[in-house]
């Protein structure tokens, strides 16, 4: 069956998931140094912060490549007025944040607690597509609460897609409102695949991606196809933050790039120069080398990279220096991998 929209499916085979705190800028400025071709997903930023508060410092992105603005709220012209606001930067994609337990969202009404209310979605996607020529995407999860998954998330994919959403991400659990935190949230309602493989087959033309559990690149490779059934793309999140180093496989595995993974030098180069700008308009070294700790499981040397990022780096007045002294701890053990070996 013809996709509703070829390109987006093409470019949103695999993704990094928003993830508050994590997935800032200066993260995602560090992912796509690793992949040219992964759509990068935001932090959820609330539309009312958008409409009200710094917009420069909230939507500053320097970013190259396909980056997705995630957005909380569920007051269509909130939602649409803040699409409007974004417009001056390079995102490529809105997406709607229905997938979020958090009590702090659940007090704003939006996150998670929509799965109960299909159709105040359905105004809400309809607001931000009018609002904006670019893609509008969901992040959902199966159901909340003692909803039952199988009529929860029908009724919440139909409203996408009358709304004219352009993709379904799906985070393969429910939440439970009540009782569990966020992490838990993450952790304990079971992954139930299937449910989204269902999902697919009864919409063949519309994208719907894969997010939950995923744990390296060929768990998410593997998942993306089922007894004849193939989602549209696969999200990661915890895995891509904290083993990064897989990212530099994704243009290879998910978009048929036959470019080789960006060499352990270049990458601590480039980042070592982006700190230097950072800290010199102002920032801190820590606010970059941060997302950096997981990048070297497993090698010899991990645990001193891991340690003078954690310490030395987060003094202040800490320069690139301090990173480029951790990547000496790790890069003996570095030059005798191959370097199609996955760290
Ligand atoms: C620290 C953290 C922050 C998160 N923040 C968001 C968020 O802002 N918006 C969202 O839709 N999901 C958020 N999530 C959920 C992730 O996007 C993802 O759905 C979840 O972690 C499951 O995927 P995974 O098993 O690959 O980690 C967050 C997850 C983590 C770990």
């Amino acid at each position: 069956m013809k996709a509703e929209n070829p390109t987006y499916f093409a470019m949103s085979r695999f993704a990094v998931a928003p993830m508050i705190d994590w997935t800032d800028r200066h993260c995602r400025f560090f992912h796509r140094k690793m992949t040219k071709h992964a759509l990068l997903y935001t932090e959820m930023v609330v539309a009312d912060a958008i409409i009200h508060g710094d917009r420069a410092r909230l939507l500053d992105d320097q970013t190259a490549g396909p980056v997705a603005l995630q957005l909380g709220g569920s007051d269509p012209d909130k939602l649409a007025k803040a699409v409007e606001l974004a417009a001056p930067w390079p995102y490529g994609e809105i997406n709607l944040n229905v997938g979020c337990p958090s009590d702090r969202v659940q007090s704003g009404t939006f996150g998670a607690c929509l799965m109960k209310d299909p159709k105040l979605v359905g105004n809400c996607v309809a607001a931000m597509k009018s609002a904006t020529g670019l893609p509008v995407t969901v992040k959902c999860r199966l159901g909340v609460d003692d909803q039952d998954t199988g009529p929860a998330l029908d009724a919440l994919a139909a409203a996408v897609w009358a709304a004219g959403a352009d993709g379904l991400w799906v985070h393969a659990r429910k939440a439970w409102l009540q009782g569990l935190s966020p992490k838990e949230n993450r952790e304990v309602p079971p992954l139930d695949y299937d449910r989204v493989y269902r999902l697919k087959r009864e919409n063949p033309s519309r994208f719907i991606g894969l997010n939950g559990g995923l744990e390296d690149l060929n768990h998410a490779l593997e998942a993306m196809s089922q007894d004849g059934i193939s989602l549209d793309g696969v999200m990661l999140g915890r895995a891509a933050y904290q083993t990064p180093g897989i990212l530099r496989h994704a243009d290879r595995l998910f978009f048929d790039d036959p470019r080789p993974a960006i060499g352990w030098e270049e990458l601590i180069a480039a980042m070592a120069d982006y700190a230097a700008a950072h800290i010199h308009s102002g920032g801190r070294l820590h606010h970059v080398t941060r997302h950096m700790i997981g990048l070297f499981q497993g090698v010899a040397g991990a645990r001193a990279w891991r340690q003078i990022l954690s310490s030395e780096a987060a003094k202040p007045g800490a320069g690139p220096e301090v990173l480029l002294a951790a990547f000496g701890a790790v890069k003996p053990a570095l030059a005798t991998k191959r370097e199609m070996e996955p760290v």
